[in-house]
């Protein structure tokens, strides 16, 4: 619903340069200016520096640079404040304010090519880009890079994960400062030394190779657009008229002012889904996790997990315990042998022989289960592609509403990066395809989210980090106990994460009576964090990753069974990069709220009004909290769960054992209780 649009014409601003462009509320301001015949752009807050002036251009194949001999051709101003609602999210409306500045440029000698560099300035932060228009001097191009800079006023920390390694965007995050960075990926989370927070990241990138940020390393604060290959070097390949994806320059005082981040969604074109009730925010459970634990197999045989029965059982209990769906992987033929390497011969319409894909499908449909596709390309696009439609229009006949996908690979079999101009249609293709089926997408190893959710509500959630799966098998010891405290921070800005949090099973001792060894891999949490994982990392759709017969009789499990999954707001009540988080989510429609604390290797204790809620009502807070000799290593399964009878005037204190968590749902009391 639209509440309010207000869309000035251009003004018939003054051509000349600089010109100046401020947020709404006057606090982030850009100057544009042409120095040397090279066009710039410079970012000050509250009236200190962030970004001295950076130069804005690009490199091409066979021509010249369209960087230099620049002069001004037109400046044009416009404001927009409207604020829509979102059909699922962290937040139900998002405000989108900002003023607009386009300036275009040309050479002042031949070719005489033009370009505009577009600015819209938002009290959140700055998005940036370009527009190519159609003109003889430019025509068909071959971008080999894109000349945009960020000149850092001052150094800072910057969080970050390496850009063009296999194993794509599943890295620990590291932080150091931004000076010494090599090629990165994004959002790139700095906080600069004034305490100030800046992010770098992406917007609309739907025809274009993905964004990296490439630092000078060596004591210089320039920071650099790299993007992602095709195999032959060139970036991208287009024609004019032409537009570039926003390049987003998020902006807050203080980390927990990061969240919600919208500016990448206030950059992307509205909904292009007249109605999108197909999809639907659910939490579900999935035959999964036992490959990963080597219970199960992905492929045929003696182990092979998805056979009718298992299938069958997985959509029991999900029905059973307030799951909306069921995931099944490992379904369809093309498993066997090693499947890394069988993107080619995958089928995604043709199941093994041990499943009845039809019977399932009815048996979900009879229990009120979304029954949930997964299709594994191993990066054979071509092969994906071609399937696309037929696999598609089965799994509609069949009810199926939603599918996970996954890219395992490092690059195209032509040898173009994961995050490369082909990939990001390919991606873009699959969406819009799916889109057609009614049915929703959640993509592991994505290209990273850009706010395409606001376009395309079926994309529902992604992967695009280290996920839980790396507790399961990540040799080095599983995830940080800091890790999700960072991810929240920086890669939970894109958008929603399929983290499948929820594993109980995290004994230092397997039920089996088998030792785990720590060094190998396992949770390196207690079970009140993996609770409170379902607060803190947002995702319309969240998994119960572990097998069901670990929830058996585990009173901890209620919280999953409760916890909402879409939600009215978001609020960050207290955050430190790397440290901690504590947030608390309204649900949608719904007088209900949840809190989610987690903290990193140390013990914290935070006591947080809940001024929040409605004055006057009486409310019960249900509490999981770590027991009071939990430790993520030596005891991580002590779970305290208490009642609570709350309102808005009273405080919770929050005990977080080491590597701990807490999770809290807060309802209104029925007769007192
Ligand atoms: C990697 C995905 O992240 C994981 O969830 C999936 O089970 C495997 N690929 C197999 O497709
Ligand atoms: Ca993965």
């Amino acid at each position: 619903m639209l509440i309010a649009v207000l869309v000035a014409a251009p003004g018939a601003a003054l051509a000349q340069l600089p010109a100046t462009v401020a947020s709404p509320d006057g606090k982030n301001v850009v100057t544009v200016s042409l120095d040397s015949g090279t066009l710039r752009y410079a970012l000050k807050r509250r009236g200190a520096n962030v970004l001295m002036p950076s130069a804005l251009g690009f490199e091409f194949r066979n021509a010249p640079r369209l960087k230099d001999n620049l002069r001004l051709v037109s400046v044009a101003r416009a404001t927009h404040d409207e604020t829509w609602t979102q059909p699922w999210g962290e937040v139900r409306q998002v405000r989108d304010h900002h003023n607009e500045l386009r300036v275009t440029v040309e050479e002042s000698s031949a070719p005489g090519r033009r370009f505009v560099a577009v600015f819209r300035v938002f009290n959140d932060g700055v998005g940036l880009r370009y527009e190519l228009p159609a003109q003889d001097a430019l025509q068909q191009f071959e971008i080999m890079e894109e000349l945009t800079e960020f000149s850092f006023a001052t150094d800072g920390r910057a969080w970050w994960i390496p850009s063009f390694q296999w194993n794509r965007y599943e890295y620990l995050f590291r932080a150091s400062p931004l000076s010494t960075l090599d090629t990165v990926h994004t959002p790139l989370t700095i906080e600069l030394q004034s305490g100030l927070h800046v992010v770098l990241h992406e917007a609309d990138l739907f025809d274009y190779a993905g964004m990296n940020i490439r630092g000078g390393k060596e004591q210089n604060r320039t920071l650099r657009v790299m993007l992602a290959p095709m195999h032959d070097g060139v970036k991208v390949r287009g024609a004019t008229p032409f537009v570039t994806p926003w390049r987003t320059i998020q902006l807050a005082d203080r980390a927990a002012d990061l969240v919600p981040s919208v500016i990448g969604l206030n950059l992307n074109p509205p909904s292009k889904i007249a109605d999108p009730s197909f999809v639907t925010p659910m939490k579900y459970d999935g035959i999964w996790w036992a490959m990963h634990i080597n219970v199960w197999t992905w492929e045929s045989g003696a182990k092979h997990g998805a056979t009718t029965e298992h299938a069958k059982r997985y959509i029991d209990f999900a029905a059973k315990n307030n799951l909306g769906g069921t995931l099944v992987e490992g379904w369809n033929v093309g498993w066997d042998g090693n499947w890394i390497n069988n993107g080619d011969k995958f089928s995604f319409t043709t199941a093994y022989p041990d499943f009845d894909l039809k019977a399932v499908a009815e048996y979900a449909k009879s229990k009120g289960v979304h029954l949930i596709g997964h299709n594994e390309t191993a990066m054979g696009i071509a092969n994906y592609e071609r399937q696309l439609d037929s696999a598609f229009a089965l799994y509609k006949s069949l009810g199926i509403t939603a599918v996970k996908t996954g890219y395992v690979g490092d690059k195209t079999v032509e040898g173009d990066a994961h995050h490369s101009q082909p990939m990001v249609r390919h991606y873009r293709k699959v969406i819009e395809t799916a889109a057609k089926y009614g049915i929703a997408i959640n993509a592991h190893e994505p290209i990273h989210d850009t706010g395409e959710r606001r376009t395309w509500p079926n994309m529902i959630s992604r992967e695009g980090a280290r996920g839980q799966e790396y507790n399961a098998w990540g040799g080095d010891g599983g995830n940080a106990p800091e890790h999700e405290t960072i991810l929240f921070f920086t890669r939970m800005l894109a958008g929603p994460m399929d983290f499948t949090p929820g594993i109980f099973d995290i004994n230092i001792t397997r039920p089996t009576g088998q030792p785990r060894s720590y060094e190998s891999s396992r949770p390196r949490t207690t079970l009140a964090k993996q609770l409170a994982l379902y607060v803190v990392l947002y995702s319309p759709i969240q998994m119960a990753a572990d097998l069901p017969e670990n929830y058996e009789g585990q009173p901890a499990f209620q919280f999953i069974r409760d916890v909402a999954v879409d939600w009215d707001t978001t609020r960050v009540l207290d955050g430190k990069i790397g440290d901690y988080v504590v947030v608390a989510r309204k649900a949608r429609a719904k007088d209900e709220w949840f809190i989610g604390a987690i903290t990193d290797e140390e013990a914290r204790t935070f006591t947080e009004p809940l001024s929040f809620l409605t004055p006057g009502r009486p409310y019960v807070a249900e509490i999981y909290a770590d027991g009071k000799d939990a430790h993520f290593l030596t005891n991580p399964t002590s779970v305290a769960i208490s009642k609570v009878p709350v309102t808005s005037a009273s405080k919770l204190t929050i005990k977080l054992a080491k590597g701990g968590g807490q999770a809290i749902r807060i309802r209104p009391a029925v007769n007192g209780k």
